[in-house]
């Protein structure tokens, strides 16, 4: 018994040590944003085009890195990285977004809180300059999770949100591709050749996760066609449990394969398994950050094979909840950023071409 007492004593003495010990462990943050994915070739980037699209992405990035390094919610980080691409022409997404076969300008958004998954959408509104708000407004001033067309311009202007000329969404280029599939019988994917829909992934210091996607959908979409990017689980999904999402892509098959929620539905699968934990970094024996890294890409890669065994492509952005910030795409390019605490800053357009790492330690 003597012998009993004087082991736990030792442990229990030597506990607080440790604890002492250890450095405590700096807040992290994370946050990864993507202007669309598609057929994009090199060849046609001129240096000034290539410039004006890593300038309104790395604004995108900074707008969200200055909240979430000032200790602000992921939640009002990913909002600030979307308005900026929805108000740029670059983007398909508020002002710049592609033209229905009527040729109007047709607005879908959505935007999810990882910390009790509340949920907002919108599709199919022509008024409203930031969708990305009114989605939010949804979650946060209604009892619904998706308002569409008419019904949703009349809670907007309810809820204080001024009423934007739908001239104002219009762009010549947006237009002239209309005109150009039409003229020679292209399909939407033909004309577009990329998806340009946005979006925003972040982790913040609270451990917060969340996820937000706006877009026009796709040129010459007809009959009010509603793609992935305003459905919850197909272009967005947070759970503060597994990951955060935000998808660009040809919707249909987003749709089909419920690829946002599927991604972390595999993670917490993969949790719930041993396979993976987000929890015990450091621990003996645990997964390095770099191993937990290729994990959760795995899952992602697994999930848009699917896309593109069904004949789609796009690709998608993901952080977790240990502020892994992660690319998955099977096209050519993705117009994409990410900033972490650890210092990585970086935007990129083409496949391959940001940094080898992207653990949180790097
Ligand atoms: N991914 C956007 C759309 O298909 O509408």
């Amino acid at each position: 018994m003597k012998k009993l007492i004087a082991a736990v004593a030792l442990a229990l003495l030597s506990q607080p040590a440790l604890a002492e010990e250890a450095a405590p462990e700096q807040a992290r943050w994370s946050l990864a944003i993507h202007g669309g994915a598609g057929t994009l070739d090199p060849n046609a980037m001129t240096p000034e085009k290539r410039a004006a699209y890593e300038a309104d992405l790395q604004r995108a990035l900074d707008a969200g890195s200055k909240i979430l390094s000032e200790g602000g919610d992921a939640m009002d980080a990913i909002k600030a990285a979307i308005i900026i691409m929805e108000d740029s022409p670059l983007f398909n997404a508020g002002k710049g977004a592609v033209f229905t076969w009527d040729g109007t300008n047709e607005l879908d958004a959505s935007i999810m809180d990882g910390r009790d998954r509340s949920a907002g959408a919108i599709a199919g509104v022509k008024t409203v300059r930031n969708p990305i708000l009114l989605a939010d407004t949804v979650r946060t001033q209604s009892e619904h999770v998706m308002l569409m067309g008419a019904g949703a311009e009349a809670f907007a202007v309810e809820k204080g949100f001024a009423v934007t000329p739908p001239e104002y969404f219009a762009t010549e280029a947006r237009r002239e591709a209309l005109e150009r599939m039409k003229a020679e019988k292209l399909s939407s994917l033909d004309v577009d050749h990329k998806f340009g829909t946005v979006g925003a992934v972040a982790l913040d210091m609270k451990g917060n996760l969340a996820a937000g996607t706006s877009t026009g959908g796709m040129t010459g979409k007809r009959w009010g066609r509603i793609g992935d990017a305003p459905v919850i689980g197909a272009g967005t999904y947070a759970d503060n449990s597994a990951c955060a999402v935000s998808a660009t892509g040809w919707g249909e098959y987003f749709l089909r394969v419920g690829v946002a929620h599927e991604i972390c539905a595999r993670l917490r699968f993969l949790q719930a398994t041993n396979w993976l934990s987000f929890d015990s970094p450091g621990e003996a024996n645990a997964p390095d950050a770099e191993e937990i890294a290729a994990t959760v890409q795995e899952a992602a890669d697994a999930v848009m094979a699917e896309v593109a065994d069904l004949g789609g492509d796009g690709g998608v952005i993901l952080v977790t909840p240990e502020g892994h910030a992660i690319f998955s795409f099977n096209t050519t390019g993705m117009y994409r950023g990410r900033a972490t605490s650890a210092g990585l800053n970086e935007v990129a357009i083409f496949g391959g071409e940001e940094r080898a790492s992207d653990t949180p330690d790097h």
